[in-house]
């Protein structure tokens, strides 16, 4: 008996017709869909690494209204950049995206393939399928967590894969199989939009779902169960922070501009940033306690209220006036943070 990827595969158009006439009916009305060009597909590939589409929406609102082109991307600030960014966490992309910009203008033509674009900063396999076949209709599938999924429960397969990026890698071919050569654009785009609106990791629509009768999985009501994957292996970090206010002013890490990661931003000061142990700033009126995941790291961070320190700061420390505060860019959810104990204490 043929495999349940075989039968799919040999179901090819009908699988097609399916996803693409649900997609055509069914997608959502999204900002980068509308009037698409090849700068709002990368601006939103990029924001949408990692990130939903609805905390995106307003950035990417934002960032056309300032930043439309390529050119004007390519002639922005390094920190006009960051500022626009700020919040959306993972701040290579934004550099990235800034540096790919300055190629782009620096060149005679856009580039049009997948093998092109993934010359330049920031681009994966999945982001060059991406933009590659939405803005130039190349055949290149994308696959990512959302489409390891669809696939792995169209063919109920049970292979128990290590991590994500493994689990892309076998899924490869199969995404190539059922491509649609005359639409890979919104082929793509239906398979995300599958993943984003129906087939969800948990509690799937599998009633309601366009290809429902091409899915292994779907059928026998299985599908929660794929795909296979090993649970991520988290570690535990536990971060403190010093809430360190004087004279109207507020006492923060500013990260150097040459640093590799969050270089200009600024945060509220670690104990190590301090020079201090982390008991000793625990002893502090404890001012609130966040927990966060970044990549595989579980970070519980505890912000506690601490002196001014004595001595000489170092040179990454500065004490910004309160009313500066709006001016200046915060990485990750700092800023949230400071206004939440502003407005607590
Ligand atoms: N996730 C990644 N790319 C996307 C896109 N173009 N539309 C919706 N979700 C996405």
């Amino acid at each position: 008996m043929a495999s349940a990827s075989e039968q799919l595969v040999a179901n090819t158009t009908g699988f097609q017709s399916a996803l693409l006439g649900w997609y055509r009916t069914h997608a959502r009305v999204l900002p980068w869909r509308v009037a698409p060009s090849p700068y709002k597909t990368v601006v939103s590939e990029f924001m949408l690494q990692q990130t939903q589409v609805k905390t995106v929406l307003p950035y990417f609102a934002r960032w056309l209204d300032v930043l439309p082109d390529f050119p004007a991307l390519a002639a922005a600030s390094e920190e006009q950049v960051l500022k626009l960014w700020e919040g959306l966490g993972y701040y290579s992309r934004a550099r990235n995206l800034h540096r790919l910009a300055k190629e782009i203008v620096a060149r005679p033509a856009l580039p049009r393939t997948p093998a092109e674009w993934r010359e330049l900063p920031g681009i994966g396999p999945y982001t060059a399928a991406a933009i590659t076949s939405i803005s130039f209709g190349a055949p290149a599938a994308c696959v990512d967590g959302n489409v390891v999924r669809i696939l792995a429960r169209l063919t109920a397969d049970a292979t128990p894969f290590r991590d994500s990026a493994s689990a892309a890698k076998a899924f490869a071919p199969l995404a190539d199989a059922l491509l649609s050569s005359t639409d890979p654009g919104d082929h793509n785009q239906a398979m995300m939009e599958l993943g984003a609106t129906v087939c969800f990791r948990q509690k799937p629509l599998c009633l309601t779902c366009p290809v429902r009768t091409f899915c292994a999985a779907g059928k026998t009501g299985t599908a929660e169960q794929f795909p296979k994957l090993a649970p991520k292996q988290m570690e535990q970090v536990t971060v403190v922070r010093a809430w360190c206010e004087h004279d109207g002013a507020l006492l923060l890490h500013r990260a150097a501009a040459d640093a590799k990661r969050f270089a200009g931003m600024h945060e509220l000061p670690s104990a190590e940033h301090l020079a201090l142990n982390p008991a000793t700033v625990q002893r502090g009126e404890l001012l609130a306690k966040k927990k966060r995941g970044i990549t595989r790291y579980q970070i519980t961070e505890l912000i506690h209220r601490t002196p001014p320190p004595r001595g000489k700061l170092s040179s990454e420390l500065v004490w910004l006036p309160l009313a500066e505060l709006e001016n200046v860019t915060f990485s990750g959810p700092h800023r949230r943070w400071i206004r939440e104990i502003f407005a607590t204490r």
